[in-house]
């Protein structure tokens, strides 16, 4: 494995997603992670994220100068080199000019770190500082126009480090420049497989689990569904799934679920219809936080109650992933077991958030996962593409997309409407051309005429936007053809609306939902 040492780079998950990628192990650790501590670790090589501080300020994060004694080869990143560069005895300032986007790499050295990256490589760089003086014994790999010492090494202590970012895309070589360390350099072998992580992890849940019993929340999502495939491969009937239909779901969605699951792969749901419970929740409210919030509480009643129905279980399956495991650092520990117990769970879970104070044991076997990563192992362990490249669904579902009170009627208007959206663009075949593509139900209405009948109803939003990761957004710029099929689709079939707008709002400013 290899170990990303973090000084706070809004970039260093790319780092290890790019890594992974070489199909070599990485992890992020905190830059306070002690020399002793990664000794213990074994890793083939260190890497040192970029940050957004300068070296020299006091408070500037700073790493154990013993790792620099590991005798581990050591890359470090923009602020990695730099702080590599300073507490070896070296010198960094603030640069006369800083460097900031695309920039032309002279290679002076083209030997181990720099092969088969081309002289005049485009490398992305954003920094301040500057190093003016190398510590004993290094060289200077590499330069631009506007920076001296683009890329260093002390060949024998095999310290390396880059002024600029290989890991992201704009940087063309910047792989090239990756695969060099991790295989010539750190000698790393290809062993972060789809295939032996399915090996390793059925090995560790049955090791963990033994014969007790499983419980696992399904949505339908591709996290859980993934969870479910593997949990299901490793322990079989041990695993119990349970869906909770809270009546929010898209047309034919629920009974999809429970037919691929139960009736392809022979993997028992235990399906709960608690639609009328979770409509009567929140009806007559209009406000958006409060909707969810209502929606969370009732699932939580529900899941404790179906779990003491179908129980007892010993362990509860979540579906969490790697972002989360760094995001939240401060993982809750039973003081008594030792064990991981779910406490924290992010407001965006998608099954809504599970009760604080559940005694079940967790198995996580996600954990060490990116999201492409569970996508790669869900289609590796047999889920079917239409589960593993579905568009993200919120946890409350339609809930909060009808704005203002949710009504059974309205839930059933918009269910048809949303359907006519992801039919269309499904026949067109640029479903996966989408972020997300869905219907939103305003609760104003507008005048028309259908035949000779003045008409007074709702309108529908049509909501189909790109994105890399949901974090921002862009309104998909869709054929003036495809929004006619649609809003004459819409205004024809579905009865209580009569008008079609296109929302034309990037995010930000806007947000993808519109509560
Ligand atoms: P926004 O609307 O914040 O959405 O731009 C970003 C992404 O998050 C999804 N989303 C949710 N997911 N529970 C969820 O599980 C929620 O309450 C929720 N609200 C928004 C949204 O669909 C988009 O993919």
């Amino acid at each position: 494995r290899l170990v990303i040492l973090d000084f706070g780079s809004q970039y260093s998950e790319l780092i290890a997603r790019r890594i992974r990628e070489t199909q070599v192990y990485s992890e992020v650790m905190s830059y306070r992670t002690t020399a002793e501590q990664i000794r213990q670790l074994s890793p083939k090589g260190i890497i040192l994220s970029g940050g957004p501080n300068s070296v020299y300020d006091s408070r500037a994060p700073q790493c154990d100068p013993e790792i620099w004694q590991l005798g581990i080869p050591i890359l470090g990143v923009c602020y990695g080199m730099q702080l590599m560069v300073q507490q070896l005895g070296g010198q960094v300032e603030k640069a006369e000019r800083g460097e900031y986007g695309k920039a032309s790499l002279h290679i002076d050295d083209p030997t181990d770190l720099l092969t088969n990256v081309e002289d005049g490589a485009t490398m992305w760089m954003s920094h301040g500082d500057s190093c003016t003086r190398l510590p004993d014994g290094f060289e200077i790999l590499a330069h631009t126009d506007n920076t001296h010492c683009a890329a260093i090494a002390h060949h024998e202590k095999q310290l390396f480090g880059v002024q600029f970012h290989p890991e992201v895309v704009h940087s063309i070589g910047g792989i090239a420049l990756i695969r060099n360390f991790v295989y010539h350099i750190c000698e790393c072998e290809p062993t972060w497989t789809t295939e032996a992580f399915v090996e390793e992890a059925i090995r560790d849940i049955r090791a963990k689990v033994g014969d007790k019993r499983v419980l696992l929340a399904l949505s339908g999502g591709v996290d859980s569904s993934t969870l479910a495939f593997l949990l299901h491969r490793a322990i079989g009937d041990k695993l119990t799934c349970m869906f909770i239909d809270q009546g929010f779901m898209r047309k034919g969605e629920p009974e999809r679920l429970v037919d691929i699951f139960d009736n392809q792969f022979h993997i028992t749901v235990e399906y709960v219809n608690a639609r009328e419970r979770f409509l009567a929740q929140i009806e007559g409210v209009t406000d958006p936080e409060e909707k969810r919030r209502r929606i969370g509480h009732e699932f939580i009643k529900v899941f404790e109650e179906e779990s003491e129905r179908l129980g007892p279980f010993d362990y509860l399956a979540q579906g969490t992933l790697y972002p989360d495991v760094i995001e939240s650092a401060d993982t809750n520990v039973d003081p008594k077991s030792g064990e991981r117990i779910a406490v924290k769970i992010k407001s965006h879970h998608n099954v809504g958030g599970l009760p604080k104070n559940l005694r079940f044991k967790l198995v996580e076997p996600l954990r060490k996962l990116f999201k492409d990563e569970v996508r790669k192992l869900g289609r590796a362990i047999g889920l079917p593409e239409e589960i593993v490249r579905r568009h993200p669904f919120p946890g409350p579902g339609l809930a909060i997309r009808i704005i203002g009170e949710v009504t059974a009627e309205r839930l059933n208007l918009l269910r048809d409407a949303d359907f006519i959206v992801r039919d269309e663009i499904s026949k067109q075949g640029i479903y996966h051309d989408f972020w997300q593509a869905f219907a939103v139900l305003l609760p104003v209405r507008s005048v028309g005429v259908m035949g000779d009948q003045r008409t007074y109803a709702h309108p529908i939003v049509l909501r189909l936007i790109t994105s890399e990761d949901g974090m921002t957004a862009d309104w998909a710029r869709v054929p003036y053809d495809l929004l006619e099929i649609m809003s004459n689709r819409i205004v024809n079939e579905v009865k209580g609306v009569n008008r079609v707008v296109y929302d034309i709002t990037s995010k930000p400013p806007g947000t993808i939902e519109w509560e």
